[in-house]
């Protein structure tokens, strides 16, 4: 008996997961990760509020990307925020010390939720 609810969880969880993978990801599944993501990753560098100022980015040259940036937000497009989410700095040419995020990968959702939390900040 315990075995069968256990078993139904599964896959009850196995089915949620698929529905948000394959939805549209523009502002349904990623975006509570993302959130989450933003505060325990990007905030060190990038700051709470995305002002380039968190207590990680302090030390590093170049400084990291203050978001709310007007210059820099029309100078980049939504595939190149993706991208160095993704794949890192380095991957565009630009700082190795803005890192990649590989277990992203595999969720365009949370990547898309992400590029528009630094979009917000325009
Ligand atoms: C270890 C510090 C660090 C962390 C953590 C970090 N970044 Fe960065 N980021 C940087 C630095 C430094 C740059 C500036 C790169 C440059 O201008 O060459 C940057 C640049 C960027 C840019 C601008 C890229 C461009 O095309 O100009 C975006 C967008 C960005 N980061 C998003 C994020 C997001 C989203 C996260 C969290 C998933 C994150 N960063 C985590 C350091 C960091």
């Amino acid at each position: 008996m315990r075995t069968t609810v256990v078993c139904a969880t599964l896959i009850l969880m196995a089915l949620g997961c698929n529905r948000s993978s394959s939805g549209s990801g523009a502002s349904g599944g990623g975006a509570a990760e993302a959130q989450q993501i933003f505060t325990s990753r990007c905030a060190t560098c990038h700051g709470q509020e995305g002002t380039g100022d968190g207590p990680a980015g302090a030390a590093l040259t170049p400084r990291p990307r203050n978001f709310h940036d007007g210059a820099w937000q029309a100078s980049v497009t939504d595939d190149q925020i993706d991208r160095v989410i993704r794949e890192g700095g380095a991957a565009i040419g630009k700082s190795p010390l803005m890192p990649p995020n590989p277990d992203l990968a595999s969720r365009p959702e949370v990547v898309v939720a992400l590029r528009q939390r630094v979009r917000a900040y325009r």
